[in-house]
């Protein structure tokens, strides 16, 4: 988990989404203007590029307080009542992986998010009757690695739906250089550049790198992050070039020497490596097909010719 202190806390100091946060700010303006809360809003993308920093900056940005859970956290109906029930007016409830919410706990939450209002069931039998609980007004932020997952009916009950792209080698040199000057570390801008092209399209991965980058720095050179420094740190830790780790690389060799360059089913393709099919879909696949290294057919996963070429490996093949 990122430090909290390299979290944006505002819109301004947010790097990179200026489609995201160009909508956002209007939507906010909006809604502040007209002393409302914000529509819910979904964000969904690939993991690790700010869908939570988003989360509590729309909440500063607001003015409100912001709750922070996750799908899998909140078991019973229960806990989600006890959730909303606490929330003050306009508050924003973050829900992270929120395609993981059992269905009951879905079902509490449409009249929630519709009416503002919680269904409470009394009695069993026969003698049971329904309640209606007014809730305050509230925001709920959901974000999820995968909104095809996402049943219909909740997707729809979100009024902003905004999708995270991949961040730009430029704009991760800016959030590489940001954070080394939070944290204190001295860095060239050549050595922001390589940590940036290498972390996969990804903030989260670019600040890890960074940090151990300077450990490296600070124990083999001294203590200034130059492009030969992290050259030889990220060679090291086994990323190569255009930042594919070793088990990118695996999963590349696999559909390559085993499956003839494919297709090959993706729970197939998972137990080959020792990786879980969630892991591949929401990890590793979203920057391996960004790069075109492979496509995605009805039969499964097939290697490109640009795979074959970036490992050194002859390409005979026609996709
Ligand atoms: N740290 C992580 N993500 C960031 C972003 N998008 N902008 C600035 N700093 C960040």
């Amino acid at each position: 988990e990122i430090e909290t202190s390299l979290r944006p806390r505002y819109m301004d100091e947010y790097i990179g989404q200026a489609k995201v946060k160009e909508n956002l700010k209007i939507f906010i303006e909006a809604a502040r203007g007209r002393r409302e809360s914000l529509d819910h809003v979904l964000l969904y993308g690939p993991p690790g590029l700010g869908k939570t920093t988003l989360a509590g900056i729309i909440a500063n940005e607001m003015g409100v307080n912001i709750r922070v859970t996750s799908g899998p956290a909140i078991e019973k109906p229960g806990d989600l009542a006890s959730l909303l029930t606490n929330l003050e007016e306009n508050d924003i409830l973050f829900i992270d992986e929120i395609h993981r919410l059992s269905r009951s706990v879905e079902e509490v939450l449409y009249p929630a998010m519709e009416d503002y209002a919680l269904d409470i069931i009394i009695g069993k039998g026969p003698n049971a009757r329904s309640i209606r609980l007014d809730l305050n007004k509230f925001t709920l932020i959901g974000a999820t690695t995968r909104a095809g997952q996402m049943t219909a009916p909740l997707r729809d009950r979100f009024g902003v739906v905004l999708r995270l792209e991949m961040y730009s080698a430029e704009e991760l040199c800016e959030i590489v250089t940001r954070s080394a000057s939070i944290l204190k570390i001295e860095i060239e801008p050549g050595g922001a550049l390589e940590i940036a092209s290498r972390s996969r399209g990804t903030p989260r991965i670019a600040n890890r790198m960074l940090k151990r980058v300077r450990d490296f720095a600070q124990v083999v050179g001294d203590g200034i992050i130059t492009k030969s420094v992290a050259d030889q740190a990220l060679s090291r830790l086994e990323v190569d070039g255009l930042g594919l780790d070793a088990i990118d690389r695996k999963m590349l060799h696999a559909i390559i020497q085993y499956f003839g360059g494919g297709p090959v089913g993706v729970d197939t393709l998972a137990a080959t490596i020792g990786e879980e099919t969630v892991t591949i879909e929401d990890v590793y696949e979203p920057f391996l097909l960004q790069l075109g290294f492979i496509n995605r057919t009805p039969r499964g996963r097939c290697a490109t010719k640009l795979a074959y070429e970036h490992l050194g490996l002859p390409f005979s093949g026609e996709s």
